[in-house]
């Protein structure tokens, strides 16, 4: 039946001419015999997820689901994936790529054909409540990640959609709050990612944001999707809205060529009359038309070409992802991994313990299929003589700051007698997610709960569920401090794995997470009071003018680690950092030259060894500093890592290869990037403040 079913297809496609390798051909003979209605009935969304296509003319819908974290669909259970902010946190693109593959295999069990995937906004503010579904605050490391997801995406045949074109970051009141960022931050900071989707990995699609850029709805922009995605970096794949984030037929003008989930504004009737109106308007809705068959035909040549790989394998990704990304952030007296001889009891206590939180909430939120809480997963996985036990917390109270009952408190009499005590605590998908910004803090129950039991306990490991940073005021007084992000559906057994050291951690954070709020760039203008300047359901009648809240990007290009190293303030906990439980060393530095022009690039490599006595992995780290900078710049700025696996004892040469581009700045008088001549440093190092290396270069 399904060799039958494969010859079919094969057979309509070949008579349908999809086999021919000519798609351009195919798609201008297509526009010769489409009507105008059929044209615009193309670029308005159908049903929700899907394109029209031409039922007459035989051109297929293209068929939509959401990611970045597995399939998200109405009724099936698919593998929930760790957040993608826990995959940029594992620094490394093979994974992510499988991850990309994996997802995609889940995709085409369903038969669609777009993944809307992956989100690359960058963590500006922790409050931001889509921050799991980006990959983190450095614009070089969130390229890389999301260039390998898109890679192993679209190498199954799946088109992959970068999103939100641009600058989500924060989510309250997102339709009107526009985001205010200087062209020079747009370029370095806010653009590098979608810029990397498109020139190196070739993105099939991409979707503008809800939150207007610079008082402009991004779906309405002609120097967002005209000027800068198709002159500067020659995009050719379909722009997309948002769902519902289309206020006029500007948008038709403006590039857009899709207006998702339908068409209110770009339809026949308000787009026929604008193409009859003038040539320039047809052709515009000709390019559009050319680029959304284009992007189905070479779809359909793509999509029976590529075979998906087996659940187990994407269960296992799944797991692989979570174990790398875990980052261990504090690790007194190598209080973990819990291990060694003789009976461990181990109290198992907090609200996130007992239901699995794998995954932020909102469009990205997959319905699990075997999600495991991390209480279950440590009793499965504990070896035979650990006794674990659970302390319940009374309900609805976890989420919420009021402290502790005196009630409660007396349960805590035993948490003494325990070897370890294992406090899980964070969010949940209602209070982090799509929509709305979070607390930068704990519920304050939590906060109390985490102090209590460090104080009738120091060997108290404390472990978060959250999309980024949280207010720690007990750092001090715990033991050990795990981030888990939203790890999943295996990410109980991969914390577990960590917990009992049959994983070694090396994950490494892909933010900077500040002591208190006010020590983040954004502190002074983020405010979710803005939301407040109008309150008004400001588009419920489209159209019709309307306020718009401002969130002005005043620290420009300062944001996370740049910010931090440009104030000399320490972080409490710094980008890049993560730690292991063996030790590296990061030596022997050779460079064939020092110099770098358009015709050389500085070869350099060095040694990492593994001192430690069990395996684990390494991430280092090359950032590059200018030395006597004729503009303002970061102190640093990551350029290039690379994640080595070692056994006990080992070592492994690592090389970089430092090119002239990665000494560039934004320069806006030019309106263009520049690179200056002159001396800097590169900086390596295993984390953003934990520089080891400085080798001087010129510039020429
Ligand atoms: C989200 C997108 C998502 C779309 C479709 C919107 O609310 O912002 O990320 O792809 O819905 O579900």
């Amino acid at each position: 039946m399904r060799s039958y079913l494969l010859v079919l297809i094969c057979f309509m496609l070949s008579s349908l001419g999809f086999a021919q390798t000519d798609v351009n051909s195919k798609v201008e003979s297509l526009l010769l015999r489409m009507t105008i209605e059929e044209k615009i009935d193309l670029i308005g969304g159908y049903k929700g997820f899907n394109t029209r296509g031409v039922p007459r003319l035989n051109v297929p819908t293209m068929r939509f689901t959401d990611g970045p974290m597995g399939v998200k669909d109405k009724k099936k259970k698919f593998t929930a994936y760790p957040a993608t902010i826990c995959a940029a946190a594992t620094w490394n693109r093979d994974l992510v790529f499988q991850m990309g593959q994996s997802i995609a295999s889940d995709v085409k069990t369903i038969d669609k054909d777009v993944l809307l995937a992956p989100g690359v906004n960058l963590y500006r503010v922790p409050q931001c409540g889509r921050n799991f579904e980006y990959m983190g605050e450095d614009p070089y490391l969130t390229s890389q990640m999301a260039v390998a997801y898109i890679r192993g995406v679209q190498d199954m045949g799946v088109v992959a959609t970068v999103k939100h074109f641009v600058a989500n970051n924060q989510d309250y009141d997102r339709h009107r709050v526009s985001s205010e960022v200087d062209e020079r931050a747009l370029h370095e900071i806010y653009f590098p990612p979608f810029k990397a989707a498109v020139q190196e990995a070739a993105v099939g699609a991409i979707m503008t944001s809800y939150n207007p850029l610079n008082g402009v709805h991004t779906s309405e922009s002609h120097y967002l999707i005209e000027d800068v995605l198709r002159e500067k970096w020659g995009f050719k794949g379909v722009v997309m809205s948002d769902w519902v984030s289309v206020y006029s037929t500007d948008a038709f003008k403006a590039g857009l060529d899709l207006e998702m989930p339908r068409p209110q504004y770009l339809n026949v009737e308000s787009v026929k009359p604008i193409v009859l109106s003038s040539p320039d308007s047809m052709k515009l809705l000709d390019d559009k038309v050319r680029r959304i068959l284009t992007f189905t035909l070479n779809h359909q040549k793509d999509k029976y070409s590529k075979q998906g790989v087996d659940l187990a394998s994407r269960e296992e990704c799944a797991k692989s992802v979570a174990e790398e990304g875990i980052v261990l952030l504090k690790n007194k007296r190598s209080l973990l991994p819990i291990e060694g001889v003789g009976m461990k009891r181990i109290l198992v206590v907090g609200p996130n313990a007992k239901q699995s939180m794998y995954s932020g909430g909102g469009a990205a939120k997959v319905k699990a299929a075997k999600p495991l809480s991390f209480y279950d997963s440590m009793v499965a996985s504990a070896p035979n003589n650990y006794e674990i036990d659970l302390l319940e917390l009374p309900k609805n109270d976890a989420y919420t700051n009021d402290g502790l009952s005196d009630d409660f408190v007396s349960k805590l009499y035993a948490v003494p007698g325990y070897d370890v005590v294992v406090a899980f605590v964070g969010f949940t998908s209602n209070i982090e997610g799509e929509g709305h910004d979070r607390p930068f803090g704990l519920p304050m129950f939590q906060n109390d709960l985490i102090g209590a039991l460090a104080q009738r306990n120091r060997n108290t490991v404390v472990v978060i569920n959250a999309g980024g940073g949280v207010a720690m005021p007990w750092v001090d007084k715990v033991g050990a401090i795990v981030h888990s992000w939203y790890p999943g559906q295996e990410g109980g057994r991969a914390l577990a794995n960590i917990l009992y050291g049959k994983v070694n951690p090396s994950g490494k954070l892909p933010i900077t997470i500040e002591k208190r709020w006010e020590d983040n760039a954004a502190s002074a203008s983020y405010d979710i009071n803005h939301a407040k300047l109008d309150s008004k359901p400001l588009y419920s009648i489209h159209g019709k003018p309307h306020k718009m809240g401002k969130e002005f990007y005043k620290e420009g290009v300062f944001t996370g680690y740049r910010h931090f190293d440009h104030v000399k303030k320490k972080p409490l906990f710094a980008f890049g950092s993560g730690l292991s439980y063996t030790k590296f060393k990061l030596g022997s530095v050779s460079m064939d030259r020092n110099i770098v022009s358009d015709m050389e690039t500085v070869k350099l490599t060095l040694t990492v060894k593994n001192c430690g006595d069990r395996s684990g992995s390494e991430t280092v780290q090359l950032y590059v500093h200018d030395m006597k900078p004729k503009v303002v710049r970061p102190m640093k700025e990551l350029k290039l890592f690379q994640k080595v696996f070692l056994e006990a004892g080992a070592s492994k040469e690592v090389t970089f290869h430092v090119k002239r581009d990665m000494f560039a700045f934004y320069d806006v008088e030019r309106h263009d990037w520049a690179v200056h001549a002159g001396k800097y440093q590169l900086l390596i190092g295993d984390a953003s403040d934990n520089i080891v290396i400085r080798k001087k270069v010129e510039v020429r």
